[in-house]
Parts: structure tokens; C-alpha cells; sequence
């Protein structure tokens, strides 16, 4: 089956805009460089995974769910945007939170008490089973949950990003252009499973390039590839992708997921001073910095055209505020 004919709801504003950032491209002496704005896919502040969203709560409501579940950390932006598609689509949200930084009710976390979504704690690391089980409470007392994994990355999800390579192309064709390299965080897989798959599916050359925020580069291929097998496998395609061919960079993760690192701040200072484009400490900053030690140390060159995704995030800056106030 085609995406298109795939069951979707309309959250997100689509296309998102094509940014040139020649202010960028000026002070890193560097290529053309190109912003695809997802943190202006519009929903409660938007972020990338508004388009995976399309798919899954489309899903949810053709199951007739009436509560949506779904995991993270407590500044979790896939957590904000699925208790926002909850809310416009008339369905309770119930939030899974592993205990995490920033847990003051600040950013993402201020966010979902606005969109009054129910937040469970729990020290269980495995999310998953402790979904499962509050689903099947919920079961038993009537209600028709849907349980959405961690990030929005499963099959489902992951058509959300294969439908962006449709989208840049359209855009990219209309102004002449090409790129040769896209950047963009990759996490929990779906964002650049998507990616992949789409890639794939459309015949797009570019190079993509999954900047970890936390993980190892390993943990991330495999969770690449695990959700491009499930978004093909959902299309009845017969694709495969295996880890080694992703490419997953893992040198500017810094301590830890959720830690700031010298070039993250960097980047956001130099996006917001250049373009007055505002980054988020958690993805998008990492991502960032990885793209400009590429284009100053040469590896980019400078007839290129490279397209950075900004996937959103902002609202965890001002959970961060004590780290980025000057
Ligand atoms: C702002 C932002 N960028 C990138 C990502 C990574 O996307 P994925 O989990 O699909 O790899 C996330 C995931 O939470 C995110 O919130």
C-alpha cells in the first residue's frame, strides 16, 4: 500500500517551511545550508513527532480508543505533542514518566498539566509493561486504550517521516535545488527510520546522518532499522534495512542523554544569534553541533548544499533556563 492511502488525521501545518540560513552559511564560512522547520509543525509548539502522530492517532481512532497512552522522561516532547493530539481529537492522555531531570513543572512538563493530561511516575524502566498493565485497568473498567511505544517509533510512526522525503523533494524541485547531506537527532529510530524508508521508497541520494542525543551509535542503527522494517512491513513492502547501513554519529552526545555539552550551547547561540532560529538543549543542540564541526573541519564542502531538520523541541529550553541564562 501506498502512504497515501495509509489512514491519517491532520495535526500538523504541512509542508513545514524551507529556510535558507545564509547568515549561518556566512559565519561557519561554509556551504549553503537549508532548515526544514518541523518545530513549526504547529501542534501545542510543535516537533517531529506530530507526523508520526498523524498516523498513530488515526490508527487509535479507527481501534475507537478513548485513552491514549504513551512513555518518556518527564520533558519528553513526544509526550506534550501525543497529550495535544489527544486533546484536539476529544481523547484522554494518560503519561508514563521515568523519573529524569528537570522535573519541575517547567517546559514540556508545565505543557501537559496545561493539556491536563493524567502523569503516572514510575521507577520501572521498562515503560512498556508498565503501560500494558494500567491499560488492562483500564480495560476492565470499560475503557478502549491505545498504547503507543515510547517516541511514537513503530511501524505506524515511522510513515510520518517517510512522508517527509515526499514533501522536501516537492519543495526542493520547485526551487532548483539539491542537497547532498541532511542532519537531524535520532533517538528512539522512528524519525530516521522514516527517513530511510522514504528515501528508499522515492529514490532520494542524500546522505543521512542521525545525530544520537544519548545513545551509543549502535543502539541507535538498531533502532533505525528495526522501525524501517515495521513502516515497510505496515506498506506490505518488501524492504529491509540493516543497522550497518545507517549512519548514526555519536560523538557529540556529551555525558549522557539530557546533559548540555560546551558545542550544544554553542549551537544554539550561534542559531539564535545568526538566524534567530531557536534550537532545543536536548536534540536539536546536539545535532546542530555535530553539523558545524562537519562543515569547519572541512568535511563538508563548500559547493555542497546541506539540509538540517529541526525536529523542535524548544519548550524544554526553558526547563533548562538555569544552564543557558547568561
Ligand atoms: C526534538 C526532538 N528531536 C528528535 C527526536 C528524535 O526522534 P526519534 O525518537 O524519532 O529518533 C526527538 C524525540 O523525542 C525529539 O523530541
Amino acid at each position: 500500500m501506498s502512504i497515501e492511502k495509509m489512514p491519517r488525521v491532520r495535526l500538523a501545518h504541512l509542508p513545514t517551511p524551507l529556510d535558507e540560513a545564509p547568515r549561518l552559511t556566512a559565519a561557519l564560512g561554509g556551504p549553503r545550508i537549508l532548515i526544514k522547520r518541523d518545530d513549526l509543525t504547529g501542534l501545542a509548539f510543535g516537533g517531529n513527532k506530530t507526523r508520526k502522530l498523524e498516523f498513530l492517532m488515526a490508527d487509535a481512532l479507527r481501534q475507537n480508543a478513548d485513552v491514549v497512552f504513551t512513555a518518556g522522561a518527564p520533558q519528553s516532547n513526544h509526550c506534550r505533542q501525543t497529550a495535544a493530539a489527544a486533546r484536539k481529537l476529544g481523547l484522554r492522555c494518560v503519561l508514563v514518566f521515568t523519573a529524569g531531570q528537570h522535573n519541575e513543572p517547567q517546559g514540556n512538563l508545565l505543557l501537559d498539566q496545561l493539556l491536563k493530561a493524567e502523569v503516572v511516575y514510575t521507577e520501572n524502566d521498562d515503560t512498556d509493561a508498565v503501560m500494558e498493565e494500567l491499560a488492562e485497568e483500564e480495560r476492565r473498567k470499560g475503557h478502549r486504550p491505545y498504547v503507543i511505544p515510547v517516541g511514537g517509533s513503530n511501524g505506524i510512526g515511522t510513515l510520518g517521516y517517510a512522508g517527509l522525503v515526499l514533501e522536501l523533494a516537492q519543495q526542493l524541485f520547485e526551487r532548483g535545488l539539491s542537497v547532498s547531506r541532511v542532519y537531524f537527532s535520532s533517538g528512539s529510530g522512528g524519525t530516521q527510520g522514516g527517513l530511510v524508508l522514504g528515501a528508499r521508497l522515492y529514490h532520494a541520494s542524500y546522505r543521512l546522518i542521525g545525530v544520537s542525543p544519548g545513545r551509543k551509535a549502535d543502539g541507535v542503527k538498531a533502532n533505525v532499522a528495526r522501525t524501517a522494517n515495521e513502516g515497510a512491513a505496515v506498506l506490505g513492502l518488501p524492504v529491509r534495512f540493516a543497522p550497518h547501513e545507517i549512519e548514526v554519529n555519536d560523538r557529540f552526545t556529551g555525558p549522557a542523554y539530557g546533559i548540555s555539552t560546551p558545542e550544544s550551547h554553542e549551537a544554539i547561540r550561534l542559531f539564535a544569534e545568526t538566524e534567530g532560529i531557536l534550537l532545543d538543549p536536548v536534540y536539536t543542540a546536539k545535532a546542530a553541533a555535530a553539523m558545524i564541526h562537519d562543515i569547519r573541519g572541512g568535511a563538508v564542502g563548500r559547493e555542497e548544499t546541506v539540509l538540517f531538520i529541526h525536529t523542535g523541541g524548544t519548550p524544554a529550553l526553558f526547563a533548562y533556563h538555569a544552564e543557558l541564562a547568561q
